[in-house]
């Protein structure tokens, strides 16, 4: 019922000219029961865009502002995100939160943006490991679905798609067992229900953090697993083909 998605987040790489090479050797990749997504740089937005058609590979930004425009120096507004023709968007990261004091309430107000301007949030969510070892993962995920994701209109929950994505397991090579990660989901979805009802079915909920070709086919075997939101591997044309082939 939910079509899976696995998406790679570029994070900050490639150049322009390196992005056209790499979506050239990957544009053709093609799974009719799988949704595969590049979310790259905004300096390549243009031009994957342009090196896609055709390609059922998808384009995500991995940031926005949550104003259509004014005095943000270095900020990128949602319009510019939609004339490019950006169909999601990354919000809430927890690079961005860690980094950039990102936090529930700007999540929200970019989550509430995008649905606005029709571009579908992946909203990132996940637990530090003190959180983890200090039993804390509920109530830290809790938090940022009832504050992320607060006073959303029923009918664009479809639209919506949750990274649960633990920082411990970010870039570290460490994952989340497969079970670890397909409990926390589980609850994610719970949590959701526990606001909207039903509709949260329609919910994608990706797991992120160290997802590579080795361990895809595991993660993707769970119940309530509905793709991954891929680093690392999704750099690489050989990793990011056998992801989306899982
Ligand atoms: P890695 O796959 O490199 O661990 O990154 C995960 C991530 O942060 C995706 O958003």
């Amino acid at each position: 019922m939910r079509k899976p998605l696995i998406a790679g987040n570029w994070k900050m790489n490639k150049t322009v000219s390196e992005s056209i090479d790499f979506i050239n050797s990957i544009k053709d990749i093609k799974n009719d029961c799988v949704e595969g997504l590049v979310c790259v740089p905004y300096t390549s937005l243009t031009e994957v865009k342009k090196s896609l058609e055709g390609s059922d590979i998808k384009l995500g930004a991995q940031n926005m502002h949550y104003e259509d425009n004014g005095a943000y120096t270095g900020e990128i507004s949602p319009l510019m995100l939609k004339d490019i023709g950006v169909e999601y968007v990354i919000i809430g990261h927890s690079e961005r939160r860690e980094y950039y004091n990102e936090t529930d309430q700007t999540v929200n107000k970019k989550v509430k943006k995008a649905f606005e301007i029709g571009i579908k949030p992946i909203v990132c969510v996940g637990e530090s490991l003190e959180e983890r070892e200090s039993k804390k993962t509920e109530e830290k995920i809790k938090k940022q679905i009832e504050e992320g994701l607060k006073d959303l209109k029923e009918e664009d929950l479809k639209d919506l798609v949750i990274a649960y994505e633990p920082i411990w397991a970010i870039g570290t090579g460490k994952t989340a067992t497969s079970d670890q990660a397909n409990d926390t989901i589980k609850f994610i979805r719970e949590s959701l229900k526990s606001i909207y009802g039903d509709v949260s079915e329609k919910v994608r909920i990706q797991y992120g953090g160290s997802v590579k070709p080795e361990n895809i086919k595991e993660l993707m075997s769970k119940s309530d697993i509905d793709g991954a939101l891929v680093g690392g591997a999704s750099l690489k044309k050989d990793d990011f083909e056998a992801l989306i082939n899982y």
